[in-house]
């Protein structure tokens, strides 16, 4: 989508579509809102006074203007009440109005929102362009009938004058985030007859091409070179090859310290021996969203180019049953030393994560952030409305939180206190890799500490519930979301950037 700033008058806006932000219960009109009323001869203000338009979070009204106006329709987009209004809520309501006006068959959009409390220029053309470049991709890939699928090929920022360098920063930045983040989300959607382990090596061999990257990728050979009995353990029902991926971006020197973004990419999780039921399996072909989206971190660093080190690792295995599978009960050796009985097959991501973990720090990492659909229990904790954090220290925790409070990916800390470590006791080996049901995402995350060596920083996301939507969303169709791309992204430039 072609990207632009104007920062000229609304009203001589040329847009199949030009979307205009109203709060609920906004009934004054100032600035190019005022013009474009007069412009309409008082149709918005007529709408307000008779509340057939209210503002409400993602509601959208048309008026056709018939001339009146350079632009073709005008698309009021509610924003919800002023109070609440944020970047947040700047890129989902553009995203929902994006959506809005392509049902109605625009291809060019232009957009004008009012600037929130916690925003400038910068991040908020940054967030309308998140919101609409992201918003507008659908998962229908694979429909033959797709005659009556309208593309919008342009957008317009509508700037202040005087904004207009900061706002097009602001467009650039959002591309890179937007496109990096659709990258994930088609990685995500494709089905796991597709997109399983040594496919998804594939994309990150392209990736890696295209900035000049270097890759390593280990098979089942290489992991049993170097002892990684526990994903080892998870591949052993598929007949597909298992593959740790390693992407080195290497940009930061001798003095920058490593970051690690190490994610669980699952192609498949029938559970394993400790099979799913049937209803919603489908869903787990998006249990390799963590590293589906380290890889779409990955590639946003590279076109940003900090100077920092960072290491992408993907742990892709497909969970599958069968003669050859891991047994419960069977005890197997991740590459730390550490003997884990593995109580249920199907908590398999934390098992992948364990060798992962172990591996990006062999490499160098003293800073790690693991990314996961890892546990159903995330689900229960904060519902949809966010991802879990956790972690130790404290410092590297809040570090991470600061960069998903930049990116409006929603992260909510759990706390790790000593007593959860009891939990994976097992009889037989050093722990076993499940805690029964009493606060079951910590648990999974007080596992995978267990392989982070002692000084170095750890922080866990837990994306279970925030990976894809079972529904369609006002701001985002149905499926894959891309979450975790833009937090991890912007961890790393804070970091570059000393903050
Ligand atoms: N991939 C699942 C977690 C999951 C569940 C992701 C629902 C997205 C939606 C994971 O491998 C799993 O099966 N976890 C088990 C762990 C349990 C056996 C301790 C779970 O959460 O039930
Ligand atoms: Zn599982
Ligand atoms: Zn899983």
């Amino acid at each position: 989508m072609d990207v632009r700033v104007d920062s000229g008058a609304a009203t001589a806006l040329k847009a199949d579509a030009l979307i205009v932000g109203l709060f609920f219960g906004q009934t004054e009109l100032s600035g190019a809102l005022a013009d474009l009323d007069k412009a309409l001869d008082g149709a918005i203000s007529e709408l307000l006074a008779n509340k057939e338009f209210k503002g409400a979070r993602y509601e959208a009204e048309m008026v056709l203007t018939m001339g009146k106006l350079a632009a073709r329709r005008v698309v009021l987009a509610g924003l919800g009440k002023e109070d609440q209004y944020s970047s947040y809520y700047m890129r989902t309501c553009a995203a929902a109005a994006a959506r809005s006006a392509r049902k109605k068959g625009a291809t060019t959009l232009a957009i004008h929102f009012p600037t929130a409390p916690d925003t400038h220029a910068q991040e908020m053309a940054q967030a309308l362009t998140e919101g609409v470049v992201m918003g507008l991709v659908d998962p229908d890939i694979y429909k033959s009938d797709n005659e009556d699928k309208v593309t919008v090929t342009a957008l317009t920022i509508l700037s202040g004058a005087g904004d207009s360098a900061a706002a097009s920063e602001g467009v650039r930045r959002g591309n890179i985030m937007a496109e990096a983040s659709n990258l994930t989300r088609s990685l995500a959607e494709e089905p796991a007859n597709v997109m399983n382990p040594v496919r998804l090596a594939a994309e990150a061999r392209k990736v890696a091409e295209q900035y000049g990257l270097e890759i390593e990728v280990l098979g089942r050979a290489e992991m049993e070179e170097r002892g990684m009995g526990s994903i080892l353990g998870v591949a052993l029902g598929s007949v597909t090859e298992p593959q740790l991926i390693a992407l080195k971006y290497m940009k930061g020197g001798a003095g920058a310290e490593t970051v690690a973004l190490v994610g669980k990419g699952i192609t498949f999780d029938t559970g394993g021996t400790s099979i799913k039921p049937a209803e919603n399996m489908h869903y787990m072909k998006y249990d390799m969203c963590g590293a589906a989206a380290v890889l779409g971190a990955i590639k946003a660093i590279a076109e940003f180019g900090p100077a920092a080190n960072v290491i992408g690792v993907m742990c892709c295995v497909e969970n599958m049953p069968g003669g050859a599978a891991q047994r419960p009960g069977d005890v197997v050796r991740a590459s730390n030393g550490k003997t884990i009985e593995v109580l249920n097959t199907d908590a398999e991501g934390r098992l992948v994560l364990a060798d992962g973990i172990v591996w990006a720090q062999k490499l160098g990492a003293k800073h790690v952030v693991d990314i996961c659909t890892l546990t159903g229990a995330a689900v229960i904790t904060l519902g949809h409305a966010a991802t879990c954090l956790l972690g130790s220290p404290q410092v590297w925790v809040d570090q991470v939180k600061r960069a998903s409070d930049e990116s409006g990916e929603r992260v909510w800390q759990l706390p790790i206190f000593p007593e959860y470590r009891e939990q994976l006791k097992s009889n037989i080996a050093d722990l076993a890799n499940i805690g029964g049901r009493p606060a079951g995402t910590i648990t999974a995350a007080v596992f995978i500490q267990q392989f982070v060596e002692d000084g170095n920083s750890w922080a866990h996301l837990d994306i279970a519930a925030t990976a894809y939507s079972e529904r369609d969303l006002p701001y985002l169709p149905q499926g894959s979301s891309g979450a975790g791309v833009r937090t991890m992204t912007n961890l790393i430039l804070d970091l570059a950037n000393g903050k």
